[in-house]
């Protein structure tokens, strides 16, 4: 059910872009909407990265799998468990390019018996990094669109991606992988009884999304061409903030550019933001080092100390007058 209405959303937006580019609302979808989505993608992401830096985080809580630093013959395991700041910044580079907590992602399966058994489950991890790698790759290319002249590295990576040079124009590698890689996730989410249980529409609507974004943008490059000139003519125009809409854009432009601008505004609200709450996170930013420094919870009340002699001094009249003798006299 979950999965139909996001469908279903993505439809609708899609009949809305093809009826808007009909009816001569060329401005308002290639121009206000897309101003206004970036703008509403800017201040959400601001707001969300200022809200979890202000949360209190008054205790360590770094998620280690690996011996902490303590005694010198002890060794510590670096990676796992880093003490330093520039130990931390190791460990959440290589989560942040390369997944590495995702790697040890296993399954759980009830086999006969009933027997529960865990097993190593890297396609997600492949798949879920072929589609990260893709889509950034898919986002430096669209530069090309925006720039005059183009950076010499949105060329490079455009050579090197179209680098087997099949078809014409040349097949991206990364378009293949990015789709392969979305098949691979809805699948996974069809065909897993325990994350269907789980999805939501929140998991279903970025999927179809971004597949809805891919495809049209598949079928503009190979099948029902464009006016690339006339899109960089609009790109340059949105980019130098003096926009202008030059005619023959077409549906499937439309389509495609709203898709973009649904995405770019839903981001922030989004379980997206994982773009940037993993930087934010406790569990990978703080350095295990609870043995070298003292943390003191911040929101403890200030407690006075009060020594047993301090204590003598102040009732020291109350004792004599009862006649106790205290045994540290
Ligand atoms: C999240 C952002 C976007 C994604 C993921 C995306 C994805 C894609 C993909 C996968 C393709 C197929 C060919 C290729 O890989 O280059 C494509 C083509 C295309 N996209 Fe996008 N796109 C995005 C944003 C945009 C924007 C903002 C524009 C408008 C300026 C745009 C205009 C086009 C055009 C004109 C093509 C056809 C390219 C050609 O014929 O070579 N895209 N897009």
């Amino acid at each position: 059910m979950n999965a139909l209405l996001s469908l279903l959303a993505v439809g609708v937006l899609i009949g809305l872009a093809a009826l808007a580019s009909g009816a001569g609302l060329g401005f308002v979808f290639a121009v206000v909407l897309p101003y206004l989505a970036i703008l509403l993608f800017l201040g959400g992401f601001i707001a969300k990265i200022v809200g979890w830096a202000k949360s209190p985080v008054p205790f360590r809580i770094p998620t280690v799998s690996g011996q902490q630093k303590a005694l010198d013959w002890i060794p510590q395991n670096k990676l796992e468990s880093p003490v330093t700041g520039f130990q931390v910044f190791v460990r959440m580079a290589l989560e942040v390019l390369f997944f590495r907590s995702l790697f040890r992602n296993t399954r759980a399966e009830l086999r006969e018996g009933p027997r529960l058994v865990y097993a190593a489950d890297k396609f997600l991890w492949l798949f879920a990094l072929l589609f990260h790698w893709s889509f950034l790759v898919i986002f430096i290319r669209h530069l090309r669109f925006f720039t005059e002249p183009v950076p010499f590295f949105v060329t490079a990576l455009e050579s090197l991606d179209g680098f087997f040079e099949v078809g014409i124009p040349f097949l991206f590698l990364t378009d293949l992988a990015i789709l392969a890689a979305l098949a691979f996730l809805l699948g996974r989410r069809f065909a897993n009884p325990q994350v269907r249980y789980i999805s939501l529409f929140a998991d279903y609507f970025p999927l179809f999304l971004i597949l809805g974004i891919v495809v049209t943008g598949v079928l503009m490059r190979h099948f029902a061409k464009v006016d690339i000139h006339a899109v960089k003519a609009l790109g340059v125009s949105l980019l130098s903030l003096s926009p202008a809409v030059p005619a023959g854009l077409g549906a499937l432009f439309f389509i495609h550019l709203f898709l973009v601008t649904t995405l770019i505004a839903y981001f922030p609200w989004s379980k997206l933001m994982h773009l940037g709450g993993v930087f934010m996170s406790p569990t990978r930013n703080l350095a295990n080092n609870n043995r070298t420094v003292r943390h003191v919870n911040p929101w403890n009340p200030d407690v006075k100390p009060h020594s047993f002699d301090a204590w003598k001094e102040e009732f020291k009249d109350e004792i004599a007058q009862a006649g106790y003798k205290l045994e540290r006299d």
